[in-house]
Formats: C-alpha cells, structure tokens, sequence
C-alpha cells in the first residue's frame, strides 16, 4: 500500500467515523501531493455534501421546502400551478384537484405518481416562453401559484420570473427555490459543490432594488430557503426594460461580498404556518 492509498483509507475512516472536518483536511493534503486524485477528489464532494447539509440543517431547524410547497395547495388552492424544473415530480406532485398543473423541464424524469390533470414540456423555460401562449396551454387567466426552480443562474431566474410574472394577477404567488445559501461555495455561478444553489440568491438583491413594490419575504426552510412574492403586476415592464443593466451590474458578484448583509436582504419570517398565513392575510 502507498503512503497515498494509507492517506485516504484514513481519509475514508474519518468521514465513516463523522470526523468531517478533519476528512476534508486528509482529503486536501492528499490532493496537494496528488491533485487528480480521482478517489480522493470524490470523497471530498461527498464530505463537503454532508458539510453542508449538516450546515443547512442546522441554521434551518423545522418545517421542509417540500412540506411549506403542500402547505401553499392547501391554503391557497390554486385553480393553476405552474412549475419551472420538475426534474422527479417530487414537489410538482404536491399539487391536488382540481388544480390545472403546467411543468417545464428540459431534462424530466417523473418517478412520483401525480395527482391532479397536469401538462409536463419537456423543453427549456425560455423556449416553452418563446413558442407558447400559457393562457392557452393553461385554459385559464392567471398563474395562482408558480414555483421556480430551474436553471440556477440568477439571470435565468429572473427572466423565469419576468415570464411567470407577465401570466400573473394580483392574487399570485410566485416562490423561488435555493435562495438562501449556507456557503459561499454552493452560490457561485460555476458548480463546484454537489449540492449547488448557484447564483439565483441575486435575484433577492435584484427585485429589492428594482422592484419594491413587490411584497418579498424568505422562510427559512431546509435545504435552502423559500422566497414569497406577491403583489405580482402582469403591466410591469421595469425588469425586462433594464435587464442588460441588471445582467451587467451583478454578473461578477460574489456571495463572500455579499454574505454578511444579505440576510437583511431576505425579509425573513418564521418557518411556521401560522405566521405567513398572517402574513399573506394582511
Ligand atoms: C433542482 S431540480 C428541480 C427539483 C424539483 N423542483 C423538486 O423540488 O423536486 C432543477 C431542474 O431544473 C431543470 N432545468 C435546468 N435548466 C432548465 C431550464 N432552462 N428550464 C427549465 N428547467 C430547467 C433541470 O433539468 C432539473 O431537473
């Protein structure tokens, strides 16, 4: 056995034993003498993946995303739900009759069985938008409640919801998904880590200084935050119009930058039911 092969068994012992961080400081020595190591470059995804879910656990103790999405059907009853990244159905599943359900996703691959009459395009959210009427495809006014979480870049989230927001009234609700990082890590623009926000949590600083009419708060709920916009106007235009500048403008921020003042940035409420059914009453 080579002093390397040695390193990672201990490496490998660490992570088994849930002695992380010092997993992660055998895996990096390693790669510092062997830095394609593909061994070891793989146990430190795998520890840094549990790095952050323990992180992410942590700093958000109670209800789930996928618990708060069931709880928005049942108070909100929505006549249409539109999702934007499906990938298993897992959170499009939620969704019960008689809500009409709309889900885009280039790449799908329902395992969960759904529930209610639903309508599944399998193509990107820009050309679903590009080439259809959702009015139509819809057979309705008005998104109730949308849910966006597709591609993970905040310019691609934003023209998400410039397109959500053109099909929405003043009843609707739009949420984002992976909004609230716990590392800088997981929300930057390139993947680097299993589990990727990337850098949707811009779209928050975005439509704080843009678009203050909206009314935006966060739950804080595992993995990784939920974001509520309501107030939608259809006749809106100010995103699209200043889109270029917006792209340009925070494009090279960083979260490092950005992660000591952005929780006042999210408008956070409790992660309790009570307290945002107040919040949505009001
Ligand atoms: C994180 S997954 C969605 C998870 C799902 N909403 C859930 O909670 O179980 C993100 C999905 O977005 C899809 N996606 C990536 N780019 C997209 C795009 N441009 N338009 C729509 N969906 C996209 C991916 O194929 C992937 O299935």
């Amino acid at each position: 056995m080579t002093g390397i092969d040695q390193a990672l068994q201990n490496a490998l012992q660490l992570a088994n034993s849930d002695q992380l961080d010092s997993a992660r400081q055998a895996c990096q020595q390693i790669l510092l003498l062997s830095p394609q190591h593909a061994d070891a470059l793989n146990l430190l995804q795998q520890i840094e993946f549990r790095l952050h879910m323990t992180a992410a656990q942590q700093r958000f103790p109670g209800r789930l995303y996928l618990e708060w999405l069931e709880w928005f059907h049942l108070v909100r009853q929505p006549t249409t739900y539109l999702e934007i990244g499906v990938e298993t159905g897992n959170s499009i599943r939620l969704a019960k009759p008689p809500t009409k359900v709309i889900g885009i996703d280039p790449e799908f691959n329902i395992v969960y069985t759904q529930q209610t009459w639903n309508k599944l395009f399998r193509e990107t959210s820009n050309d679903f938008f590009a080439t259809h009427d959702l009015r139509e495809v819809m057979q309705a006014d008005a998104i109730d409640l949308a849910f966006i979480d597709g591609l993970h870049t905040f310019d691609q989230t934003l023209t998400d919801f410039i397109n959500v927001e053109r099909y929405s009234d003043e009843n609707s609700l739009t949420i984002f998904h992976d909004i609230f990082p716990v590392s800088p890590i997981t929300a930057s623009r390139e993947r680097k880590s299993v589990l990727w926000l990337g850098d949707t949590w811009k779209v928050i600083l975005i439509l704080r200084q843009y678009r203050p009419d909206l009314q935006l708060f966060t739950i804080p709920t595992y993995p990784s935050g939920l974001a509520v916009v309501a107030n939608l106007d259809c006749h809106s235009t100010i995103l699209s119009d200043c889109y270029a500048e917006i792209v340009e403008k925070f494009m090279a921020l960083t979260f490092e930058e950005h992660q000591a003042s952005f929780e006042s940035q999210l408008n956070l409420v409790p992660n309790d039911f009570q307290a945002v059914e107040k919040i949505l009453k009001r």
